[in-house]
């Protein structure tokens, strides 16, 4: 039994974990510290008891550490960021600001917590991304622990910053940490910007579904709860000083990606007459195929072509192995946006049009 302080626990995968830990580990307080910026949502957190959410900014050093202290946090999970890679090539400012700084601050929080005085048994785990090791050739072989930095964007560059911070504070200070690299998240409380449920979306109301250069890019798609088993088996038995990454053993490229999304909404559709008269401007409630809104738009610069996950060191050390396919995976998150209009509703607020403005204007 131990508290843990959730960084960024109103956000997606932040989220998720919580709702996880609760779960699996209902002995252990959870403290949730989020600034609830447009990706933060305290409704992601509903329905949940025995935790305790502070609305604040990681970058609150004193915050933090009076959290640490006064909760008798043990355990840090660092979620929060900026996260988006196209907002990081319209305003790459505040992902230094959140992703680098805040994560500094949060280690300067921790080491006075934990490491001065009597010391205390502690572990700082840090969520970060495969995209830090840059971008792959279609037979290069996939990213391992050991593949050399080599971030291209704005978002990947901040979190490889905060990756190294983390491992100096390990290596300089003791400070007992561990980090996790993981591939492309998909599932329940995604914020729609990311191509997911902004096609998902879009598909419902008939939009254009907006499929950057050849749509030939691939990704590793990792389900949310798959991610969630990551973080806690690195917790629970991942080596001190290490890091590990986390994959879904789906490597696809875009276009497939899209096409099984297409085909798994017409099915819905097909399968549930309710549908055409909740979402009218489908192409499905039309009796027309949902890949017909595929529309290929200028690509985003500096587009990675390809991240792929060597998972093998997660398998051997820590007995992870993702446990759903992507079909079966794609289908439950299908399932869980059809069944939860209310929550995409809510969240899809003025700053979020003003950012679909901004992006795919013309
Ligand atoms: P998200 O954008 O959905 O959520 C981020 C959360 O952090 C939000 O709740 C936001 O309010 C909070 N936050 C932002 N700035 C903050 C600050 N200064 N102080 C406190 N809270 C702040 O992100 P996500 O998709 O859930 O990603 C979580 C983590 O996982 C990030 O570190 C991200 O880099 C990493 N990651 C995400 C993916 C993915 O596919 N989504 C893949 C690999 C790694
Ligand atoms: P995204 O969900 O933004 O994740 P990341 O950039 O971190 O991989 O994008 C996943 C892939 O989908 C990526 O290759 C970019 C592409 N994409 C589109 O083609 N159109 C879109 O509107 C979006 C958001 C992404």
């Amino acid at each position: 039994m131990t508290n843990l302080l959730v960084t960024g626990g109103a956000g997606f995968i932040g989220a998720n974990f919580v709702h996880y830990w609760r779960r699996h580990h209902p002995a252990d307080g959870v403290v949730v510290l989020d600034a609830l910026t447009y990706a933060g949502n305290p409704a992601n957190l509903d329905g949940l008891t025995g935790i305790e959410f502070v609305h604040g900014d990681i970058r609150d050093t004193a915050l933090v550490e009076k959290l640490l202290a006064d909760h008798g946090i043990g355990t840090i999970v660092h979620f929060a960021a900026e996260s988006h890679v196209d907002r990081s090539i319209h305003g790459p400012a505040a992902f230094v600001d959140t992703n680098v700084i805040g994560t500094l601050s949060l280690l300067t929080a921790a080491r006075a917590a934990w490491l001065t005085g009597p010391g205390h048994a502690h572990r700082f785990h840090h969520v970060s991304t495969d995209e830090v090791y840059g971008t792959l050739g279609p037979n290069d072989p996939a990213f391992s622990e050991t593949t050399p930095y080599a971030p291209n964007s704005p978002y990947s560059a901040s979190k490889a910053a905060s990756d190294h911070l983390v491992r100096a504070w390990h290596h300089t200070f003791g400070l007992q940490v561990t980090t996790s690299n993981c591939s492309n998240n998909y599932g329940p409380y995604q914020f729609p910007e990311k191509l997911i449920p902004l096609f998902l979306i879009n598909a419902l109301h008939g939009r254009p579904l907006p499929i950057y250069g050849d749509g030939m890019q691939v990704r590793d798609w990792l389900h949310v709860e798959d991610h969630c088993r990551g973080i806690e088996a690195c917790l629970l038995k991942g080596r001190v000083g290490e890091t590990y990454n986390i994959g879904g053993g789906a490597e696809l490229p875009n276009l497939i990606v899209i096409e099984t999304l297409c085909a798994a909404v017409d099915a819905a559709f097909a399968a549930d007459s309710g549908l055409a008269a909740r979402f009218p401007d489908a192409p499905a409630a039309k009796g027309q195929p949902t890949v017909s809104l595929k529309t290929f738009v200028t690509d985003r610069p500096g587009h990675d072509r390809r991240y792929a996950i060597d998972e093998t060191k997660a398998r051997a050390e820590l007995g992870y192995a993702p446990a759903r396919t992507f079909e079966q995976g794609f289908a439950e998150t299908l399932h869980w946006y059809l069944a939860n209009e209310g929550w995409w509703h809510a969240v899809m607020d003025g700053s979020y049009r003003d950012w679909v403005a901004t992006n795919y204007a013309v």
